[in-house]
């Protein structure tokens, strides 16, 4: 018989435990007593049977429809299938939007958006003026990428709540599911936009105003074609009111081989790794490929060639394997075969555990960006540090509601930390934040080969709804 974690004798605990409230407390057993029974349909005495019930049996997860609805968003997409591309406030992306506020409708939550495009789905608790539990993720996805990442975060959050409904639950605190606004930086260079917005990032207010893509559109024009930003001073309305949420909880594919490779159902997060990500241009004299001799030119895109592999030297010197380092965009001005390159542009991505050899790696890129520019006779336009963003933490008590979740559904689990980063990462700035992870095939990511299976995705839905449960009860 697997040990399964007493969450009725913890909840009581957890009720009780503050003398300035006891009075309330008893309030809270009472109602509390109320929901068990009401959704157990055992009497409380009888803890060991309610347990069992709710975590065994009562969490049905309909992997059919969930699936479905998988495979449906994943048309919303400019590239053909197996490929999914999906870029914020896009044709697409406003489509596949209303397609999970319709889902989030027919499961009874109440919908709203905010200014940068964020959706909120809630589930009233029956103490709705306490602060509620968020959990959610993104839809967005770069371009000929696969239909998993963030989305099992999402509509398996719309399923987790559903099974919590069919269970009979009724939670305390109100239960929130969020899509958060580009989590990818495709479109405008910033990631997770909307939740460094929701953080109340005063950097990223003010440079909303000026942000442009890479066709020139402002940020602020596109937000509105989507039906967005309507008062262009109104963005900081975005900001959560400090103490919205007691915890967040995001479920998300590992993006990793472990899980899969150690057969393990359920990864619970316990840090997501320090990304920083750069933009670089260098600018020479360009001209023509034949009559401009080698000793005469200043050539931007060899400029760019060497600092790329400059940005691969710096990571390994940092002699863990944690380090990571990525140039994901380099591109080329005019970008004909007979002219040599007067413009490069670059975009690096560099990310690791250790906050402080991250920087490092980030110092030692500029200073080769420096003395490319002085070798090769080209100007360093622009060396832009984008974002360099702090690793977070989850938060104890989270980690402990996943494990306790995971033992008492008999799912295999282990503690481990996200190398890519994730909304949690900025959640955790507003709230006490945990993620759970499920194994994906390969660990591919970002690529359409991505998959997870129905059973992972059940059972990351199930230990999700069980752990919303625990906290909504808190
Ligand atoms: C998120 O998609 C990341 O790049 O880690
Ligand atoms: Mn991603
Ligand atoms: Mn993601």
């Amino acid at each position: 018989m697997a040990q399964r974690f007493p969450l009725l004798p913890f909840l009581v605990l957890c009720l009780c435990s503050s003398a300035s409230i006891i009075g309330i407390a008893h309030q809270h057993e009472d109602s509390t007593t109320q929901t068990m029974e009401d959704f157990s349909g055992y009497p409380i005495h009888d803890q060991h049977s309610f347990i069992q019930n709710f975590a065994s049996s009562s969490l049905s997860v309909d992997t059919e429809s969930l699936q479905n609805q998988i495979d449906e968003l994943a048309t919303f997409s400019d590239t053909p299938a197996p490929s999914v591309t999906r870029i914020l406030y896009t044709e697409k992306d406003v489509l596949a939007r209303r397609y999970i506020k319709n889902l989030m409708g027919i499961s009874g939550l109440f919908v709203r958006e905010d200014a940068v495009g964020n959706i909120f789905g809630r589930w009233d608790g029956y103490e709705p003026n306490l602060p509620a539990v968020a959990t959610g993720s993104h839809i967005d996805a770069i371009p000929y990428s696969g239909k998993y990442d963030g989305v099992v975060g999402v509509l398996g959050a719309i399923e987790a709540i559903n099974s919590l409904k069919r269970s009979g639950f009724k939670p305390r605190r109100s239960l929130e599911i969020i899509l958060f606004t580009s989590e990818e930086p495709t479109r405008f260079g910033i990631s997770c936009l909307g939740s460094r917005l929701l953080a109340g990032s005063e950097v990223l207010l003010k440079a909303l105003q000026t942000t442009v893509d890479g066709q020139n559109k402002s940020f602020l024009d596109a937000a509105r074609a989507a039906g967005y930003a309507k008062d262009q001073d109104d963005l900081s309305s975005v900001f959560l009111r400090k103490g919205s949420y007691s915890a967040f909880v995001e479920l998300h594919i590992e993006q990793g081989p472990i899980l899969e490779e150690e057969g393990i159902s359920i990864g619970i997060v316990t840090a997501i790794a320090a990304p920083a990500s750069i933009k670089v241009e260098f600018e020479g004299n360009g001209g023509h490929a034949g009559a401009v001799l080698m000793p005469n030119r200043n050539d931007a895109g060899l400029a760019a060639a060497e600092l790329a592999l400059a940005v691969e030297k710096h990571v390994l010197e940092s002699g863990s394997i944690d380090t990571v380092g990525t140039v994901g965009i380099l591109e080329l001005h005019p970008g004909a075969i007979n002219s040599i390159p007067s413009k490069s542009h670059l975009e690096i991505d560099t990310r690791d555990i250790d906050e402080q050899r991250r920087n490092n790696v980030i110092e030692k890129i500029y200073q080769s960006a420096i003395k490319i520019e002085k070798d090769r006779g080209v100007r360093l336009s622009e060396f832009k540090i984008v974002n360099q963003d702090p690793p977070a933490l989850s938060d104890k008590s989270i980690t402990e509601a996943m494990e306790a979740a995971s033992k008492e559904l008999n799912l295999p689990h282990k503690l481990m930390i996200s190398r890519a980063y994730h909304d949690s990462l900025f959640m955790a700035r507003v709230s006490p934040m945990g993620m759970i992870f499920i194994p994906c095939y390969k660990g591919y990511s970002h690529k359409p080969e991505e998959y997870a299976s129905h059973q992972d995705i059940a059972n990351g839905v199930k230990v999700l709804a069980l752990t919303l449960a625990k906290l909504s009860l808190n």
